[in-house]
């Protein structure tokens, strides 16, 4: 897990509707070839985040489904989101395999809940984006990434 001495941006405590509106204004800080890690307990809002993310890129909340019976999800929104669950993959190494090409290309952005699981896999840098459970309605919500890419995203989302 991540240690507390990383740096990182605190998004607070958030409702749901809170957590999807974050996720919108942070679709707008990615580029195509970002790597995206959701890493939090089962129900602490990750696919939640997918969905407001996706209306950050000009598509419905409604076309992202958890991706439990599929290898990954891909939504062709204003970039292309590969949309993969770590946890219910089977075989961790066909994940890198389909996906290494488009990685190579940058060719869209990657999002993989319960990505710690598979970090290993990547050369390049990625964000974390930390979830924990506060109460029923609520989630904490944190970034982690190189300092530079901490700087650019509080930057790109006003924040401190
Ligand atoms: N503040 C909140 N942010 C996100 N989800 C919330 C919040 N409050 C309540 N919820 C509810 O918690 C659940 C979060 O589910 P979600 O599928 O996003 O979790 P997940 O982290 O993807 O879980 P899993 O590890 O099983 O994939 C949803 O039912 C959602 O309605
Ligand atoms: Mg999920």
């Amino acid at each position: 897990m991540e240690t507390s001495s990383q740096p990182r941006i605190e998004l607070g405590i958030l409702n749901e509707e809170e957590l999807k509106s974050v996720a919108k204004r942070f679709a707008s800080c990615l580029s195509d070839g970002d790597i995206l890690i959701l890493s939090g307990e089962i129900g602490s809002g990750k696919t939640t985040f997918v969905r407001g993310l996706v209306t950050g890129l000009g598509c419905s909340e409604h076309i992202v489904t958890s991706p439990t019976f599929t290898l990954m999800n891909v939504y062709s929104c204003i970039k292309t989101v590969y949309h993969i669950d770590a946890y219910r993959l089977n075989n961790l190494e066909e994940i890198f395999y389909v996906l290494e090409g488009e990685i190579e290309e940058k060719d869209g952005i990657f999002v993989i809940e319960w990505g710690e699981l598979v970090k290993e896999f990547f050369l390049e840098d990625f964000i974390t984006i930390i979830f924990e459970h506060v109460d029923e309605g609520h989630r904490k919500v944190s970034i982690t990434a190189d300092s530079g890419r901490l700087e650019l995203i509080r930057r790109c989302m006003h924040i401190g």
